[in-house]
């Protein structure tokens, strides 16, 4: 792939990033990408601002909410909630365990009965996020930290997405001190689909984030939402100043990332082959092993590794036998074994590549 010749002018690490996602960004697979991209900005899961602030109140950890590696910067930690308090509380905790930003989600469409103001419902609030915005801004300036608060959100909920609902939406915002908004191109239905359904039924519009960027142009606008690879990338950074990738990051790291710093970020390293990077991961799994981490927790998120590539299946094989593998150090020599077999033979079994 050629690298990209007509870069914005802001190129930052926020012009590619993974996006926040439940039970797959946390910290080791976050390991896991930054093993094969330095320079891409990393989203935790989103934590809830109540979760946070209440277990530190009650004297447990907040480091299981809040711990990541030194290697993982650039990275963010997503707060959920809408008390502007806790919020600011919560942030002030995400910056003193040294995150990069805070970024807030107004994007997720869980159902607003159970939980209260939440997430996506939240854009029918624009001035109670810019409250949020206002106490988070103050709350990191008087602890004197200057990392952004940016906001993640859809292009509208249920039947306001009209452009002058997203547009005062963000004009709010921006009032209180944000400056980067993440747009997921679907609105959220908040009654009637599940989560799922919410980021696959609601037709993506892209032209309507680039609208925004051109509504709103000194602000930074990334694009989220239906992006399955890098060669998609340079043709919407003509349009706006970024992109998050969800699911594809997640279902194959290594297949989306392993060009990424040469060809979005312009770096002239070289990326390690997915057989190195799974090398470094099993090292990594066997210090977290030695500090009493399951390896399963660390395993289950290379699933996606080899995806589209030469022992695509017998890595996903040899992953799900983990737990069954007599030990965990058992299960690591297996791991360790099929990598040397990878290395002399590429094709471990010819139908993986196809089958991936
Ligand atoms: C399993 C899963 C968990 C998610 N959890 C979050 C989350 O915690 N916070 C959030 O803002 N979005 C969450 N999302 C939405 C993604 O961040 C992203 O907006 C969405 O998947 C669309 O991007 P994609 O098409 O590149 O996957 C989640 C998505 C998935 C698939």
């Amino acid at each position: 792939m050629q690298a990209y010749q007509n870069k914005p002018p802001a190129l930052s690490t926020s012009t590619l990033s993974v996006a926040p996602m439940m039970e797959c960004t946390d910290r080791h697979f976050r390991f896991l990408l930054r093993l094969i991209s330095r320079r891409t900005r990393l989203y935790t899961e989103m934590v809830t601002a109540n979760a946070l602030v209440h277990s530190a109140r009650a004297g447990r950890d907040p480091m299981r909410f809040l711990a990541h590696h030194a290697d993982e910067h650039p990275v963010a930690l997503q707060l959920g909630g809408s008390d502007p308090t806790l919020m600011a509380e919560a942030a002030v905790m995400g910056a003193k365990a040294g995150f990069d930003e805070i970024n807030l989600n107004i994007g997720c469409p869980s159902d607003r009965v159970t939980t209260g103001k939440f997430g996506a419902y939240l854009m029918a609030e624009p001035d109670l996020v810019a409250t949020c915005v206002r106490a988070i801004r103050e709350a990191l300036s008087k602890v004197g930290s200057a990392i952004p608060v940016t906001v993640k959100t859809r292009i509208g909920i249920d039947d306001q997405d009209s452009d002058a609902f997203l547009d005062d939406f963000v004009g709010r915002v921006t009032h209180a001190g944000c400056d980067t908004f993440i747009i997921h191109a679907r609105k959220a239905i908040l009654a009637g689909l599940s989560p799922k359904e919410n980021r696959e039924i609601p037709p993506l519009k892209y032209a309507r984030a680039y609208k925004l960027k051109r509504d709103f142009p000194k602000l930074t606008v990334i694009l989220n939402g239906g992006v399955k690879t890098l060669a998609e990338v340079p043709q919407h950074l003509a349009h706006l100043d970024g992109l998050m990738i969800g699911r594809a990051a997640y279902d194959a790291p290594y297949a989306f990332f392993a060009d990424a710093d040469r060809v979005i970020f312009g770096e002239t390293h070289d990326t390690p082959s997915e057989n190195e990077i799974a090398l470094a991961y099993l090292d990594y799994a066997e210090r977290e092993l030695a500090t009493g981490t399951r390896l399963h927790l660390i395993t289950r998120h290379a699933m996606g590794l080899f995806t589209g590539r030469p022992g695509a299946r017998a890595w996903r094989r040899a992953l799900s036998e983990v737990n069954g593998a007599g030990s965990p150090h058992a299960a690591l020599n297996n791991l360790h074994t099929l990598i040397a077999l990878n290395n002399s033979s590429p094709v471990i079994d010819k139908s993986d590549t196809l089958a991936a």
